[in-house]
């Protein structure tokens, strides 16, 4: 928190830089700067920040959370593929005990075996899968009021 203003972190895990090249027919046309900045409009109307973050890799993402645990109110991430095998991400979400939205753009119950399984989900305050960029907006909206209610 800064000046009173509640800080949301927003991570996106391997391959979340492509989006809009990668794969459209599940994943949209969307860029991940579209998404950001129409995050960072979002938060500028209700009056948060959001801290934008993109890596391809499970330790930088581990890093942030740890980095940021004390100065964000909480956490959207889009783990990307880590979603269905990282216990490092899972144990981070945990340990900081700070209220998590799990974002996919795509519905992963919908799409093959392996990818319906989350091991971040039983340490996620909320799940949003298959609403495409909407989910980003929905997730700092509940985000946001939680934190507010939660004051
Ligand atoms: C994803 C779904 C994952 O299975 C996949 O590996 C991704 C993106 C989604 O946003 O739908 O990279 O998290």
């Amino acid at each position: 928190m800064v000046n009173n203003v509640v800080s949301v972190l927003v991570l996106n895990g391997p391959n979340l830089n492509l989006l809009g090249e990668r794969d459209p027919g599940h994943y949209g046309t969307a860029k991940l700067e579209d998404i950001n900045r129409d995050l960072e409009k979002l938060a500028s109307r209700i009056g948060v920040e959001v801290i934008c973050r993109q890596s391809n890799h499970e330790g930088v993402l581990i890093d942030l959370i740890h980095e940021h645990r004390k100065t964000c109110g909480g956490i959207i991430i889009n783990p990307g593929a880590l979603t269905h095998y990282s216990y490092a991400l899972h144990d981070a979400i945990e340990a900081v005990k700070l209220p998590v939205v799990e974002v996919h753009l795509s519905d992963i119950h919908s799409r093959e075996e392996w990818r319906r399984k989350s091991v971040i989900t039983p340490v996620a305050w909320k799940v949003i899968s298959g609403k495409g960029p909407a989910g980003y907006l929905e997730a700092l909206e509940q985000l946001a009021l939680y934190l507010e209610e939660s004051g």
